[in-house]
């Protein structure tokens, strides 16, 4: 596991920066953005020191009207801009929740023509003055953006979320395994979870798909993320999606969302140390105690029951 040092102000030197995560299947509507959108705005309660950034590689524009704080105006630049200008600092923007976020282009062909190279966005990252983590919504797609996207992450989040999801996972696996980023740094994400989808054989689809995920030995994080009408509502009843965190504390979602968060920082290796009940934004947080952070965060692997029975345990 990578355990990243404090962050420096303005640096550019990746072994102090904070790390990048990147969300990404080859299939669409796996809930990538859904996850991207509202692991951002976990990760800055969890953490409140820590600045965080998202960045669409895709021309959905989701991300922007989710975290736009007013309408864009004329001058500001987008990722087209920051490509061309080799740093992302003049077009990242404050928004809501606290959460930065770098504008996405109305087209992203034409920066596919610029990113043959993987390492382009990496190293645009590097030449940004940016302390905090950075989450990147791939495209449903393995081109160039998206593979500019696994060489700059340090953890590469795949949403399964049925068959077709975990056979696309598996092309991710493959290129991962190809090429010098290896599979090392990829964590399969459970999502769209419906505890009354069954598989063939019997059990819950869930149980089929981790039980594959298992023997393929694919990283996993044990925290999955349930089907939620009201996160469905959340998403597309306007046209600025909102915070599971702000508008759905009564959901399993919500809890799920902040396990999950809490995982993934662990896997980082850096959890917030657990505080007092009085101390937690209980507002948000509703009256569950965060649990205290280990010193080492392991990614579940695929091995034991252990797993197993965590799920079957939250259901
Ligand atoms: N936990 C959830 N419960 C219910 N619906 C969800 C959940 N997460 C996402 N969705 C819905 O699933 C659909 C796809 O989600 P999302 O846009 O996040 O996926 P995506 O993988 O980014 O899709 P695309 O490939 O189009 O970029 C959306 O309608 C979204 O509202
Ligand atoms: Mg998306």
């Amino acid at each position: 596991m990578g355990t990243f040092r404090a962050v420096k102000e303005g640096t550019s030197d990746s072994a102090a920066r904070a790390p990048v995560l990147a969300v990404s299947s080859n299939k669409g509507g796996v809930g990538k953005t859904t996850l991207v959108a509202n692991l951002a705005i976990y990760l800055r309660a969890l953490r409140e020191d820590l600045p965080v950034l998202v960045v669409g590689l895709d021309d959905q524009q989701v991300l922007d009207r989710m975290f736009a704080l007013g309408p864009a105006t004329p001058g500001d630049g987008n990722l087209k801009h920051g490509w061309a200008e080799r740093t992302l600092e003049r077009v990242i923007r404050v928004g809501e929740y606290g959460v930065h976020f770098v504008p996405s282009p109305a087209d992203v062909s034409l920066l596919k023509g610029r990113a043959e190279n993987p390492m382009t966005l990496r190293g645009l990252l590097d030449r940004t003055a940016w302390r905090g983590i950075v989450i990147l919504d791939a495209k449903s797609d393995l081109e160039a953006l998206t593979l500019n996207a696994f060489h700059a992450a340090d953890r590469i989040l795949v949403p399964i979320a049925d068959w077709s999801s975990l056979e696309e996972a598996g092309k991710i696996f493959r290129i991962l395994e190809r090429s010098q980023v290896g599979r090392g740094r990829a964590r399969v994400v459970f999502t769209l979870v419906d505890h009354r989808a069954r598989a063939t054989g019997g059990g819950t689809l869930l149980q089929a798909l981790l039980e594959e995920v298992r023997s393929r030995r694919w990283p996993y994080y044990k925290t999955y993320l349930s089907r939620s009408p009201k996160v469905e509502s959340l998403n597309s009843a306007t046209s600025k999606p909102l915070s599971i965190l702000h508008h759905a504390r009564g959901t399993a979602v919500h809890g799920q969302m902040r396990e999950l968060t809490h995982e993934v920082l662990q896997d980082l290796g850096m959890a917030p140390v657990a505080r007092p009940m009085a101390d937690e934004p209980s507002v948000l947080w509703g009256k569950r105690r965060l649990v205290a952070a280990p010193g080492s965060a392991r990614p579940s692997t695929a091995t034991g029951a252990t797993e197993l029975r965590e799920f079957s345990r939250r259901r």
